[in-house]
């Protein structure tokens, strides 16, 4: 089975976590595109979706979904989003699509968190298999990107990439992430980072795991 049928297999299963007149929670990228695709199918049962990328509000504007801002509500009952890396406790490493501040917000609000993922994205470790990447202040680049290599990573400026937010993105390789909640806190209290793509302040309460076998749910 290829990837992309197994991230519509587990978007799919993630319906059954959406309750008829709620507001969602959703996240950004590939997966959680098969998703929007796969809540045209509730439109008429919910109230609508804050989403965490612009791309995401796009799509479900243009399926007929309304879209709050973030500030409009006090909470959410559901998050539901992909990610690069996921452990069997259910920490992240998100952010390739570089939406990872907006989505460390909306999915904050939320009640419960549920990763969408197809069987790739599952590690033991964070940083095994993706970088890390962290936003940042433009004229701090420089100055966390030492504070980086400080904190025994190797830093790369994504080139090209402005995020919603006005923002750059570093990518941090070499960084085996053995204490998640520890070393998100550590590299958010560098002065000009505005978040960095660990999850484990805000893990993922349920895992929804497309395989070819079908989609797995970890609880
Ligand atoms: C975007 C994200 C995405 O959830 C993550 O990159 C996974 O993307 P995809 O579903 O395309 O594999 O964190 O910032």
């Amino acid at each position: 089975m290829d990837q992309l049928s197994m991230k519509k297999q587990a978007a799919q299963a993630a319906l059954k976590y959406v309750k008829a007149d709620t507001i969602v929670g959703v996240g950004s990228g590939s997966t959680v595109n098969c998703f929007i695709d796969a809540l045209g199918s509730m439109k008429g049962q919910i109230k609508g979706a804050v989403a965490a990328s612009k791309e995401s509000e796009r799509r479900l504007r243009e399926l007929g979904i309304d879209v709050f801002d973030a500030n409009e509500v006090s909470g959410l009952d559901v998050y539901i989003d992909g990610a690069d890396e996921i452990t069997p406790q259910g920490y992240m490493i998100k952010g390739g699509g570089a939406a990872l501040t907006r989505e460390k917000i909306v999915s904050s609000l939320a009640k419960k968190f549920i990763c969408i993922v197809d069987k790739s994205k599952q590690v033991d470790v964070l940083g095994s298999t993706f970088a890390l990447p962290v936003e940042v202040i433009p004229m701090a680049r420089s100055y966390v990107a030492r504070q980086l290599v400080a904190l025994g990573g190797s830093p790369e400026y994504r080139e090209g990439v402005v995020t919603d937010n006005g923002n750059i993105i570093l990518d941090v390789y070499n960084f085996k992430i053995i204490e998640p909640l520890k070393m998100e806190h550590t590299i958010n209290n560098i002065a000009g980072v505005v978040t960095n793509g660990i999850f484990a302040q805000r893990f993922a309460n349920v895992t929804i795991v497309g395989t070819p076998e079908g989609a797995k749910i970890i609880e």
